[in-house]
């Protein structure tokens, strides 16, 4: 199958007319193989972690107004050599070992005005983990979806599901790096312990994964210094299972999330930790005789409400297939048309609970993207809208297999040679309507209203928005999109919600780009040259040059996608998941 070069490959800015067209060359071009990066190992394997702090080469200009603290979090190592069975390797890309980075982005009071240099320092946060593979070679939790050494037994297996948690782990003794959270409310953390015998708000930092264990690590020098589980904050939030993106209320600073807890019946415990006085209220207990445990990474927060989606990826024998299993990819179901996705509506302003049920059709999601409202003063009716990165099955779980990511031994050709599984694996943003009415509704769940659909590579994965518009109504969305030519993901876009249209930055064949965060350009800085709209900031994306075996440090203008500045490695930092910029 040819492809033309008239595709959003070539021109930085796509029309909404193109979707379908980009879309069908995407699937092509991904079903032809022709990988353009990970070219190697780089980003997986001889990862560097540097204690530094050392200065970066800094080219080009990033502006002052954006100084601060990058952090970003993801798999740093993913092979233990020398254990009792070999080489260990794992064998799903969110199974990696924790090593957390941090691009202080500073002033240059010596340099020209408007100068910053950029210090850069990383650290490994899971090296007792690392230590007890070394020691058994074997994982010694729950993973994602690491597969099973089948040499373990069905004896091995019921000792593991029946394994007792030790009751004060080693900080370093899990593995979690999936998102970053600073100074979370209802935990006295480590950092504020060591201060002087008195509580002060020091600045903390934790590492969130989608288990109710939270990791604790210096803000300054990222060492792990304490884990903590969910239950203190509640002891009801008992459950193994949340999710790795707690939202934070954008004025109270009041935290939100929801605890999993499996057994007879799968019980979704919704909360919200007050941020000034650290207690926790469960906002709604979810649960029902025909309601399943799933695999859930994110969930909305509008103004009003909590919206908690179950999708598609149940896990099997009400959740009992997760210890069973030793992860939860293999825990999951298969994907079927009957498990429909059961949206609950909580309410958070007022502590009535579930005010509304919704349902929509199969399907699987990691990230929401935000969520806003509409207030109907007649009817009192709330319209709520969440948008989200969503995908037709559960497929592109395991398209992030390290076989699948690193095209080896062919299972790549196994996986992802199957024209209708690309599909399922490309995602697309989705907006749907919720109408809430202003009383609670019976138990029959209503029909959610699908708004609009973009699809990928006109949107992508690892979205980010203007955090000044969380939970309102906004218009701009920052993804990586994969047109087919990695793996993984190949460009950055930015798509216009409103007109459809699209911009994109792309690197030179074999550059990955990592989650872009946008950082708002503040007032004080605008001075004739911002205008202070939604898009008036500049990205920050880590950019793996996989030819090169290093990585950069990229800054763009949110306004036209053009590259401002980078801050280069001399090596490779592991393509990871999310991070914050404080
Ligand atoms: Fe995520």
């Amino acid at each position: 199958m040819s492809v033309t070069t008239d595709t959003i490959r070539d021109t930085h800015m796509a029309r909404p007319d193109d979707e379908e067209r980009d879309y069908e060359r995407a699937v092509k071009t991904w079903s032809a193989g022709k990988f353009d990066d990970w070219p190697n190992e780089a980003g997986f394997e001889g990862l560097t972690e540097i204690r530094g702090p050392v200065e970066l080469k800094v080219t080009g200009s990033i502006p002052t107004w954006a100084a601060g603290t990058l952090y970003r979090t993801g798999p740093g190592g993913y092979t233990v050599e020398n254990t009792p069975k070999g080489t260990f390797k794992t064998t799903h890309w969110f199974d990696g070992f924790a090593h957390t980075h941090k691009f202080d982005i500073v002033s240059d009071p010596n340099g020209p005005k408007g100068l910053v240099r950029v210090l850069y320092s990383s650290r490994h946060q899971a090296e007792d983990y690392v230590d007890a593979i070394r020691q058994t070679g074997r994982l010694p939790r729950l993973s994602f979806g690491q597969r099973q050494d089948p040499c373990i037994g069905v004896f091995g297996k019921l000792m593991s599901v029946f394994k007792r948690e030790e009751q004060q782990p080693m900080p370093a003794s899990a593995n979690v790096c999936v998102t970053v959270h600073a100074d979370l409310p209802g935990l006295v953390t480590k950092t504020e312990q060591t201060t002087s015998g008195h509580r002060t708000r020091s600045k903390a930092l934790f590492l969130a994964t989608d288990a109710s264990r939270l990791q604790e690590i210096s803000p300054d020098t990222l060492e792990p210094i304490g884990l903590a589980k969910q239950q203190i904050l509640h002891p009801l939030l008992k459950g193994p299972l949340s999710s790795a993106h707690a939202q934070r209320d954008p004025e109270t600073g009041d935290l939100f999330n929801f605890n999993l807890d499996m057994g007879l019946y799968a019980t979704y415990r919704v909360f919200r930790t007050n941020s000034t006085s650290g207690t926790t209220d469960i906002l709604a207990t979810i649960s029902a005789l025909d309601l399943k445990p799933a695999y859930i990474h994110s969930f909305f927060l509008s103004p009003s409400f909590v919206i908690l989606c179950i999708p598609s990826s149940h896990l099997g024998y009400m959740g009992i297939s997760v210890p069973w299993s030793g992860n939860i990819v293999d825990a999951i179901e298969p994907f079927d048309r009957s498990k429909i996705c059961k949206w609950f509506i909580v309410d958070r302003r007022h502590d009535r609970g579930v005010v509304a049920t919704f349902e929509t059709p199969a399907g699987f999601f990691f990230h929401s993207i935000n969520s806003f409202e509409d207030y109907n003063e007649f009817t009192g009716d709330i319209d709520v809208f969440c948008d989200v990165v969503e995908y037709p099955s559960t497929d592109i779980i395991r398209a992030f297999e390290m076989d699948v990511l690193l095209n080896n031994q062919d299972k790549e050709e196994l996986y992802l040679k199957d024209e209708q599984r690309i599909r399922n694996c490309l995602p697309r943003v989705v907006r749907r309507r919720f109408r809430v009415p202003a009383e609670k509704t019976g138990k029959i769940p209503r029909i959610a209203e699908t708004i609009f659909e973009i699809k990928a590579p006109h949107a992508g994965e690892l979205p980010t928005i203007n955090p000044d518009y969380a939970t309102k109504r906004y218009r701009y969305v920052y993804s990586l999109a994969n047109r087919g030519y990695s793996t993984l993901h190949d460009i950055i876009v930015k798509t216009d919600l409103t007109t459809r249209q699209t911009l994109c930055w792309r690197g030179p064949k074999g550059h990955t780009p990592g989650e872009a965060i946008f950082v708002p350009r503040p007032k004080h800085a605008r001075d004739g040259d911002g205008d202070g709209d939604e898009d008036d900031g500049v990205l920050l994306s880590v950019i793996l040059d996989g030819f090169n075996k290093t990585s950069y440090l990229v800054c763009l203008d949110a306004k036209t996608m053009q590259e401002l500045g980078r801050a280069i490695c001399d090596w490779a930092i592991g393509h990871g998941f999310h991070g914050l910029h404080i």
